[in-house]
C-alpha cells in the first residue's frame, strides 16, 4: 500500500501570508471554495492505494480538528490524522519523528506533499513512473523562468531517462529551470534510511564546521548555514531539501516527473488569488457542479457559496469566489478576486484582483483593485515606476472601504477604515 504525509507547517510560518494568516492558519484558508489543504486531500483521494494520510505540523492540536471531521465524511476512503511536532522539526524531521506511525502496516511507498502549493497533483502519473522505473524516489518538477528558478529547489536531470543527477535547494546561481514542486513519492525502504544517514552524518561531523572536509561547495555552504542555526534546534531539524535530496541524487534511483499542468506556490497572501483562479479553472474543466449556475452576469469560472447572496445585476467573473453569507449588491463588478465569509460588497462597487477579508464592507461606487500578477515570474509583486509594489489588494478582516473610495495595490491590516483614496501602501 501507499500512505501520504502532508506537511502543514506551523504558526511561526506563513508570515508572508499575513494579514490573512492572522485569522486562519494558512492551510485552512479558502481558495476556490475549499481550504488549501482540502485540494491536497482531493488529489490524494484519487489514488486508489492510499487509505491513510497524516497531516504533520506544529500547530496546536485543536487547529485541524473540525477540518479533519469534515474531510473524513467528504473523503470516506481516507483515514486522516494530525501528528503534532513539539517544535518545528524541518521538512524531514517530522517524518522521522513519526516513523513508527507512518510505517505501521508496512506501506511500501509514501507520498509527501507540501501543503502550500497549488497544482493538479498528478499523483497517479508519479506512481506509474515510480513503478516503471523501479524508482526509490520520484519528485514532481515544473519549468519556470530562469529568474524565478533560484527561489526554489532546482533539479538537473537526464533528459532521456529522467533520472535526477543533481539537486540544489535555492541555489545562488542558475543551475536549471526545472524546479521542485514540493510533491514527492518515496519508497519507505529508501527514505527512512536516508534520513537516518543524514542524522548520522550530522552527529559524526566535527563541531567546527568551517573545516568540514567537502569537495562539494554547495554541500558545504548548506552545512555552514546550519551552523548559524539556534543550538537547540540544530540537533533535531532535518530538511528534506538540503539534507536528503542532493544525497539521493547521488546514491538512489531518483527520478523527476515533469508536469505541464498548472503549478503555483502559495506563500504570500496575494498568491491566493492566482491559486483560486487555477483551482476554479480546473473545476470548470472537470465540469464541477459546485460552480455558480450560468447566468447573463456570470463569467465562468465563479464559485458562490450557497449561503451567499449575490444580486442578479452584479457581474462576476472570471475567477471569483464568494464565501459563506457574503453579500454582493446590485450593479457591482467583481473579477479575479476572493470575497471571504460575511463580507459585504455594496451596490456598484468594483472589486478587481483583490481579497476582501472576513466581515469587511466595501462601499457603493468604490473601487478596490490590484493588478494582474505576471504568470511567469511566480511572484505577487510587480514593478511600477521602478518600485516593487503589491499586485493584489488585500483587506484583512473587518475592514471598511467608504463609498466612492478607491483602494489600489494595497495591503490593509484588520479593522481599518479607509475613507480616502489610497494606492501602493501597507495600511497598518
Ligand atoms: N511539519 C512541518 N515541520 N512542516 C514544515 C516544517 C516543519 O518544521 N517546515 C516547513 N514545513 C512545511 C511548510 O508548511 C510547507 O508546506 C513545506 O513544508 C515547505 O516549506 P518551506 O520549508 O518553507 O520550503 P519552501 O516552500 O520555501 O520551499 C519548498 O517548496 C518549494 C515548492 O513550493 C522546497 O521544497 C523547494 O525546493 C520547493 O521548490
Ligand atoms: P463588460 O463589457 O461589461 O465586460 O465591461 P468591460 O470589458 O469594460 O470591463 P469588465 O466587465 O471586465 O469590468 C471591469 C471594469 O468595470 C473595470 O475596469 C471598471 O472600469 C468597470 N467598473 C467600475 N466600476 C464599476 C461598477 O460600479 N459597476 C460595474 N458594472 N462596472 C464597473
Amino acid at each position: 500500500t501507499t500512505k501520504a504525509v502532508v506537511l502543514v507547517g506551523g504558526s511561526s510560518r506563513g508570515t508572508r501570508f499575513r494579514p490573512l494568516s492572522l485569522d486562519v492558519p494558512k492551510p485552512l484558508f479558502d481558495v476556490a471554495g475549499h481550504p488549501i489543504l482540502w485540494h491536497c486531500l482531493a488529489a490524494l483521494q484519487k489514488v486508489p492505494s492510499i487509505h491513510e494520510v497524516y497531516l504533520i505540523g506544529y500547530y496546536d492540536e485543536s487547529v485541524f480538528r473540525d477540518f479533519i471531521k469534515d474531510a473524513a465524511s467528504e473523503f470516506p476512503n481516507l483515514s486522516i490524522k494530525y501528528l503534532r511536532e513539539y517544535q518545528a522539526l524541518g521538512t524531514a524531521g517530522g517524518l522521522y519523528h513519526f516513523r513508527d506511525a507512518i510505517l505501521k502496516g508496512r506501506p511500501e511507498r509514501l507520498f509527501v506533499l507540501n501543503s502550500d502549493v497549488c497544482c493538479s497533483f498528478p499523483l497517479n502519473e508519479m506512481l506509474k513512473m515510480f513503478t516503471e522505473k523501479d524508482a526509490e524516489a520520484v519528485i514532481l518538477g515544473t519549468r519556470v523562468s530562469e529568474e524565478a528558478a533560484s527561489n526554489f529547489g532546482c533539479i538537473v536531470s537526464d533528459n532521456h531517462t529522467r533520472r535526477v543527477l543533481h539537486y540544489v535547494e535555492k541555489p545562488e546561481g542558475h543551475i536549471s529551470n526545472l524546479i521542485n514542486c514540493g510533491v514527492y513519492l518515496f519508497s519507505t525502504d529508501a527514505i527512512f534510511p536516508s534520513i537516518r544517514s543524514a542524522i548520522k552524518r550530522r552527529t559524526d561531523r566535527p563541531s567546527r564546521l568551517m573545516s568540514y572536509p567537502s569537495s562539494d561547495n554547495l554541500m558545504e555552504s548548506s552545512f555552514v548555514e546550519y551552523d548559524n542555526d539556534d543550538e537547540t534546534e540544530k540537533n533535531e531539524v532535518i530538511r528534506l531539501e538540503q539534507d536528503i535530496l542532493s544525497d539521493m541524487a547521488d546514491s538512489k534511483q531518483f527520478f523527476v516527473y515533469e508536469t505541464k499542468d498548472f503549478w503555483r506556490q502559495i506563500k504570500t497572501a496575494g498568491s491566493a488569488v492566482p491559486a483560486n483562479a487555477l483551482y476554479l479553472q480546473q473545476a470548470w474543466q472537470n465540469g464541477s457542479t459546485q460552480l455558480a449556475p450560468a447566468g447573463p452576469n456570470i463569467i465562468q469560472p465563479v464559485f458562490i457559496h450557497p449561503t451567499a447572496h449575490v444580486d442578479p445585476s452584479a457581474k462576476l467573473g472570471p475567477n471569483v469566489s464568494i464565501g459563506p453569507r457574503a453579500t454582493v449588491g446590485a450593479g457591482a463588478r467583481i473579477k479575479e478576486s476572493i470575497v471571504l465569509e460575511d463580507a459585504e460588497i455594496k451596490h456598484d462597487a468594483c472589486v478587481l484582483y483583490s481579497i476582501i477579508g472576513w466581515n469587511s464592507r466595501v462601499g457603493s461606487w468604490s473601487r478596490v483593485e490590484g493588478s494582474p500578477t505576471p504568470v511567469a515570474n511566480h511572484s505577487t509583486t510587480i514593478v511600477k515606476n521602478g518600485v516593487k509594489v503589491q499586485s493584489i489588494t488585500i483587506l484583512g478582516k473587518e475592514c471598511g472601504v467608504g463609498d466612492e473610495v478607491r483602494v489600489q495595490n494595497c495591503i490593509c491590516l484588520p479593522f481599518k477604515e479607509l475613507k480616502r483614496d489610497v494606492a501602493n501602501e501597507v495600511i497598518m
